[in-house]
C-alpha cells in the first residue's frame, strides 16, 4: 500500500510513500490528512491521463483508491469510466454533497463546530440584544447550515438551494423582536444567493450553475439586516475553523468502516465504485451516481427548520 503526498499533485509526479501500519499509527485523532492536499484537478494537467497510468504502471500498483469530495471524485469518475483507470472513491467532504452516501466522513464533524459557533453567539445575542449573522461554508449546498442552524436553534438558515428574499427575512426578525424577542441568530450558508431584485448586490461573476459568486455573503446582508430592522447586528464568518481539528466519533467510525470497505473491494477488484454509507451499513454506489449530481438538503428538512426563503 502506498500514498501519494498532495492528492492528485502526487499522482502526477509519480510521488509515492509506503503507508504501512506504522506509518498511519496514531492518525485516528487527527484531523486534515497526514499525506496533504492540493486542488489539482489531473483531467485539466498536460497529459494528466498518461501520467497517472504511467504512475501506476511504474509502482506496478493494482488501482487507486481515491479520497475526496466532489471535485476529487468527479475526476475520478472520468478517469474510471474514459480511460479504464482502476478507482474506488472514497466519500471525504464537510459539504456532503456526495450522491450514494447518506453521509461523508468530516460533515458530522464540521457540523459540532458550527453549532458550537451558533450556542457561543447565542451569548453575544442574549446579552447585547443584537441579531448575529453566522456565515458557514456550503458553496452548492447548505448541509453545514440546515444541521447547525437546526441544532443550533436558529431563526433563519439561508442555503444555497433556495434563494432568499432579504425583505422577508428582516419582516420575520422584526415579528420575532415584535413578539417580545430581544435577538436573533440568522444563520448563513456561504453559497446562499438573494433572489433576483430583491436586494442591490455589488459586482459579482457567477459561477458553473450562473449564480452569483458574492464572496462574504454574511458581510452582504448583515448591514442589510442592521438597515431594514433597526437592530444592532454583528456578523462572523467562520470560515476554515469547521475544517480542522479532531474529528469527533461518528467520523471516526465512519473513515474506518468506509476505509476497510474499500480495501475490502479493491482486494476482489471491485473497481469503479464509491463505498458510503447507508442507514447502518456500508454500501456502494457507482462513481457516476455519486458525483452527476449534488446531494442537496431535502426540502422537509427546510420545512423542520421553518426556514424563510423567497
Ligand atoms: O471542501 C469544500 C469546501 O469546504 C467548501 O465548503 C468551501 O467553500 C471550500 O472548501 C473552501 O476551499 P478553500 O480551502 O480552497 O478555500
Amino acid at each position: 500500500m502506498f500514498g501519494f503526498r498532495n492528492g492528485w499533485r502526487g499522482v502526477l509526479d509519480s510521488t509515492v510513500e509506503r503507508l504501512d501500519r506504522r506509518s498511519t499509527q496514531g492518525i485516528l485523532l487527527r484531523g486534515g490528512t497526514v499525506l496533504g492536499t492540493s486542488r489539482t484537478n489531473p483531467i485539466s494537467e498536460p497529459d494528466g491521463v498518461a501520467r497517472i497510468t504511467e504512475t501506476l504502471e511504474v509502482h506496478e500498483l493494482d488501482g487507486l483508491i481515491v479520497i475526496g469530495g466532489e471535485g476529487t471524485l468527479s475526476a475520478s469518475r472520468v478517469l474510471s469510466e474514459e480511460h479504464g483507470v482502476p478507482i474506488i472513491g472514497v466519500p471525504k467532504t464537510i459539504d456532503n454533497d456526495l450522491g450514494g452516501t447518506d453521509f461523508t466522513i468530516g460533515f458530522s464533524t464540521a457540523v459540532d463546530v458550527a453549532t458550537d459557533a451558533v450556542d457561543r453567539l447565542h451569548s453575544t445575542a442574549e446579552s447585547h440584544n443584537r441579531i448575529m449573522v453566522l456565515e458557514l461554508m456550503g458553496r452548492h449546498v447548505g448541509w453545514i447550515a440546515t444541521y447547525a442552524g437546526l441544532a443550533g436553534g436558529a431563526d433563519a438558515i439561508l442555503v444555497p438551494e433556495r434563494s432568499f428574499d432579504i425583505n422577508k427575512v428582516c419582516r420575520h426578525l422584526k415579528r420575532r423582536h415584535g413578539m417580545g424577542r430581544s435577538f436573533s441568530i440568522v444563520v448563513v450558508a456561504e453559497g446562499a444567493v438573494p433572489a433576483e431584485g430583491t436586494m442591490a448586490l455589488p459586482d459579482y461573476e457567477t459561477d458553473d450553475f450562473g449564480r452569483p459568486v458574492l464572496g462574504g455573503i454574511a458581510n452582504i446582508i448583515g448591514p442589510e439586516i442592521e438597515r431594514q430592522t433597526g437592530f444592532e447586528t454583528r456578523v462572523t464568518v467562520l470560515g476554515h475553523v469547521q475544517r480542522g481539528g479532531r474529528p469527533n466519533a461518528t467520523d471516526r467510525v465512519l473513515g474506518s468502516s468506509l476505509g476497510k470497505a474499500a480495501m475490502d473491494h479493491a482486494a476482489e477488484g471491485n473497481w469503479g465504485i464509491m463505498v458510503g454509507q447507508d442507514g447502518a451499513h456500508v454500501t456502494t454506489a457507482s462513481l457516476g451516481e455519486a458525483t452527476r449530481e449534488l446531494k442537496t438538503v431535502p426540502s422537509e428538512m427546510f420545512e423542520t427548520a421553518r426556514v424563510f426563503f423567497g
